[in-house]
């Protein structure tokens, strides 16, 4: 299986280092931030200029999957309808004491992983765990780095084709996935969590997480 064209809603730090680490690996890029495209004609240019600008109600079509790189504290002004019937990739992380939406806090108080209250949010799409335990540094390396760290990076899904699908965007992006059976186990990919931000192979990330995922 090899991704074409992904989405990315979120062009800040995170979806502009994904949108050049696509790019390099081959993969077109639509993006879309909270801006109409022609305000994001110069922030493009200097930050993923192979990326196409596209609005948020349009960052869903002619993709195979999109990837979510809003903070989580703006999820609420995300309309869940521009991403029904997609498959959507959660890099969200909630850092420190970022207020959340209340609909956000209400599911973790229910003791749902973030992915799980973000799936809760956006029912109708079809939602995965994914590239939220790398920095944008990381993400963006080049390929001989890539190539040194042999680095793995998790993915949670209640769907094991899905979770195979973005399998397949983390080999492209030259990392090693790892893939969790369910999006309950996301949270081990959460902040705080056991592989956060750690640059591990697939042996020491599966072994930190034995006996927590089902996998
Ligand atoms: N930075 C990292 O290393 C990293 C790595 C992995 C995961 N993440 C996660 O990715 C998320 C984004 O982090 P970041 O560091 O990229 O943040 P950031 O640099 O502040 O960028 C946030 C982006 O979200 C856009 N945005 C805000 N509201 C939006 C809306 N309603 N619709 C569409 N786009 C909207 C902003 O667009 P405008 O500028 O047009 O408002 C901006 O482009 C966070 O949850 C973070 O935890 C970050």
């Amino acid at each position: 299986m090899s991704i074409k064209k992904i989405g990315i809603l979120g062009a800040g730090r995170a979806g502009t280092a994904l949108a050049r680490a696509a790019a390099s690996s081959g993969i077109d890029v639509n993006i879309a931030g909270s801006r109409p495209p022609r305000m994001m004609k110069y922030h493009l240019a200097q930050y993923a200029p192979k990326a196409v600008a596209v609005s948020a109600e349009d960052v869903a079509n002619d993709v195979e999957l999109v990837v979510l790189m809003v903070p989580q504290e703006e999820l609420d002004e995300v309309d869940p309808d521009i991403l029904s019937g997609s498959l959507l990739v959660d890099a969200t992380n909630r850092w420190q004491d970022e207020p959340l939406p209340q609909w956000f806090e209400d599911s973790l108080s229910r003791g749902l992983s973030s992915s799980e209250a973000v799936a809760e949010r956006f029912a109708q799409a079809r939602l995965v765990k994914a590239l939220n335990h790398i920095s944008h540094w990381d993400l963006d390396a080049d390929t001989v780095a890539k190539a040194t760290s042999q680095r793995a990076l998790g993915t949670a899904s209640n769907n094991a084709q899905d979770a195979k699908v973005v399998a397949s965007l983390i080999e492209q992006l030259g990392f090693f996935p790892v893939i969790l059976s369910s999006l309950a186990e996301g949270k081990h990919l959460e902040p705080g969590g056991e592989i956060f931000n750690e640059v591990l192979g697939v042996d020491e990330l599966t072994r930190r997480l034995t006996g927590k995922i089902g996998r």
